[in-house]
């Protein structure tokens, strides 16, 4: 149940991942009142009628239509508006077309909203639009959050729980950076049942061999190219990973989850959005972490950082 007696949550954009997010926000008894925005408003007024008959099995929650201004009093907007990536697309690819939408929509979600309303960014490419978002809404910072390498650090859990055979939410270990091909596992830090991960399949007598952490690496990076290619789009994991972001913050839960955020000097990085495992509270992101990295972890985070700088920066040419 909601932690408030009034818990509200707005999904802007009902397509794909925004009505899975709506779905999953739903059965997890995130909020009372779910508002659902799209431009298709046939098509957001269809997901809420759906939503709504299921009543009879879901804890209690008023799951309307609304416009961006009924985002004003949502405690957190989810923002999943806007084009997805196509067969052979990155997500960078997607810049142009969903800094145009969230030009427009950002200012008109945000002019009116409460102090403490946070949003949580979805949309790709996330990062640089969760960038875009915070310069265009003139929130704090703490108070716009991307999904970032929440989703790609699960997608990294369930690789290394199927290789340990030990459960994923047992591995524990982070993927940072861009949510996207320049993105950085953490290997070093990176644990299961309190040993480093290859002392603890050395103790079970299957270490890794030459070149696997490289191809499990891999696969995680292209985890969303294999869904898409397939199903041609993904939508189920991402919107349990933005449910758990969507909780943490109206439950005040203080849960350290990798999302997207200003950096503000952390490894001497300035004036980018990436992922570092972050505290997240009622007010969003509390405190941003800075896990100690190899040599290789540190060059490939800077990188990454450079990568979505040139991609923020190539925005306004
Ligand atoms: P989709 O095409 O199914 O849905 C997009 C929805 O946005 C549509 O319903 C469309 O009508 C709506 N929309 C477009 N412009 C709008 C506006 N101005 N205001 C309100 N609604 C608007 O796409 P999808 O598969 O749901 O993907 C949505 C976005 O989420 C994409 O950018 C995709 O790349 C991204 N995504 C991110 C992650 C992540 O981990 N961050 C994971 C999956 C998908
Ligand atoms: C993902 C999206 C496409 O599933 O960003 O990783």
């Amino acid at each position: 149940m909601p932690a408030n007696d009034h818990t509200t949550v707005a999904v802007v954009g009902v397509g794909a991942v925004g009505s899975t997010t709506a779905f999953s926000l739903v059965t997890h008894g995130v909020a009372s009142e779910l508002i659902l925005v799209d431009v298709d408003e046939a098509r957001a007024t269809g997901e809420a009628m759906d939503l709504n008959h299921g009543a009879y099995f879901a804890p209690p929650v008023d799951v309307r239509t609304g416009d961006y201004e009924d985002c004003w009093d949502a405690d957190v907007v989810v923002v999943t508006a806007g084009a997805s990536q196509q067969d052979g697309e990155t997500r960078l690819d997607l810049l142009e077309r969903n800094a145009d939408i969230f030009e427009e929509m950002i200012p008109a979600i945000t002019e009116g909203m409460a102090d403490d309303g946070v949003l949580l960014v979805v949309t790709n490419p996330v990062d640089v639009l969760t960038q875009l978002t915070w310069e265009l809404s003139e929130l704090p910072a703490e108070q716009v959050i991307g999904s970032g390498t929440t989703l790609d650090t699960s997608r990294f859990r369930h690789v290394l729980g199927e290789r340990c055979d030990v459960d994923a939410n047992h591995i524990h270990g982070y993927v940072v950076g861009e949510h996207g091909d320049s993105e950085v596992p953490l290997w070093s830090s990176t644990t299961v049942a309190g040993l480093p991960v290859d002392d603890y399949l050395a103790q079970h007598g299957e270490p890794f061999a030459e070149g696997e952490k490289a191809d499990i690496a891999e696969t995680v990076r292209n985890a969303a190219y294999e869904v898409i290619d397939r199903k041609g789009a993904t939508n189920y994991a991402i919107a349990l990973a933005a449910t758990d972001i969507v909780e943490a913050v109206v439950r005040d839960e203080e849960v350290v989850l990798p999302v997207s955020t200003r950096m503000t000097g952390q490894y001497g990085l300035e004036d980018v959005f990436l992922s570092l495992p972050c505290v997240l509270d009622r007010g969003g992101v509390r405190e941003v972490i800075e896990p100690t990295l190899s040599a290789s972890e540190r060059d490939a985070l800077e990188e990454s950082a450079a990568v979505l700088r040139e991609s923020r920066a190539a925005l306004e040419e």
